[in-house]
């Protein structure tokens, strides 16, 4: 792998090389698929709950907002669990990621986490869902920001649930057992602290953000997503192995580009040998579930 490219500098954050790397690659295609796995992994750990804010679905003609949609897939589950039928839009910065047609009671459209929504979109949702995007705010926007952005477009009584991934090790993943997942904590880590927000375990703390920006109910839950021999269902378990390990070359080569003494040498064949482990022991990380009401 090349060491001589361009570094990675905190005008562009790593989320955004990641996305540059995939669009170049095969415009997208596979990271359709690892995003796809992803959330199958994830929904699965969350027991098929798409929305862990009470959020009463069988009332029709619901506005719900999903940012930083990607694929829509989210969506897609929602509508499929959802008793009556609502309005849905995602919203997103790859235009090629969107599902072409859209499903019907759905739209897509462009907009950055970072831009303020289109003021007529003001008090006009009454859910706005966000999963797996703070990485890519900063360094221009800090999560007051984005949270308070999410905020604005809450009509009274609305809810607002963020998910994002933890970066720190699990107890269930002793080094001696889980030692490659461990690593790949420690990789996410190095990718984001320092570059966004300079904090050791990214996000848990969205609540905190969420009562700045005024909402109450504020909960928070941590869901621990299994993977590999972890899951029970044989379905999952390939999804999850797969999603496990399809990011991974993507994101060493952002951390190869990165300045500083970040890279370490054990995390060359870190893919192949995250597979094997967590094919054969399993694994766990950890998800954290945040929801607010306004
Ligand atoms: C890790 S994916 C998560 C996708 C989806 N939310 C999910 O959980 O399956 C990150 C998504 O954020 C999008 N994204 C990156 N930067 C963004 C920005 N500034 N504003 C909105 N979306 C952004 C990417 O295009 C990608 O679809």
């Amino acid at each position: 792998m090349s060491t001589t490219t361009t570094a990675v500098t905190p005008s562009v954050t790593t989320m955004e090389v990641f996305m540059n790397k995939t669009k170049a690659d095969d415009d997208n295609v596979s990271e359709q698929v690892r995003l796809e796995d992803q959330h199958e992994t994830v929904l699965y750990a969350m027991g098929g709950k798409a929305l862990y804010a009470p959020v009463d679905l069988a009332k029709p003609g619901l506005r719900i907002l999903d940012s930083a949609c990607a694929n829509g897939r989210w969506i897609k589950d929602l509508q499929a669990i959802s008793p009556a039928k609502h309005e849905y839009v995602g919203t997103d910065v790859v235009e090629s990621l969107y599902p072409n047609p859209a499903p019907e009671g759905t739209r897509f459209l462009d907009q950055s986490i970072k831009e303020p929504f289109p003021p007529e979109w003001n008090e006009t949702f009454d859910v706005v869902h966000q999963r797996l995007v703070m990485a890519a705010a900063g360094p221009e926007r800090t999560p007051d920001f984005v949270v308070k952005n999410l905020e604005g477009l809450l009509k009274e009584g609305g809810w607002l649930q963020m998910v994002e991934v933890a970066t720190v090790p699990l107890p269930q993943n002793p080094t001696s057992q889980n030692q490659y997942l461990d690593m790949l904590d420690t990789l996410y880590a190095n990718l984001y602290t320092g570059t966004a927000y300079k904090r050791s375990n990214l996000w848990s703390d969205l609540g905190k953000e969420m009562e700045a920006a005024g909402l109450k109910n504020v909960q928070k839950k941590e869901v621990i997503v299994s993977y590999g021999a972890a899951v029970a269902d044989p379905y999952i378990r390939e999804r999850s192995l797969r999603t496990a390990v399809a990011g991974v070359p993507n994101f060493l080569s952002v951390l190869r580009k990165m300045p500083g003494d970040v890279w370490k040498s054990e995390w060359d064949d870190l893919a192949s040998r995250l597979y094997d482990d967590l094919k054969e022991k399993g694994g766990y990380t950890t998800y954290i579930v945040t929801w607010g009401q306004k």
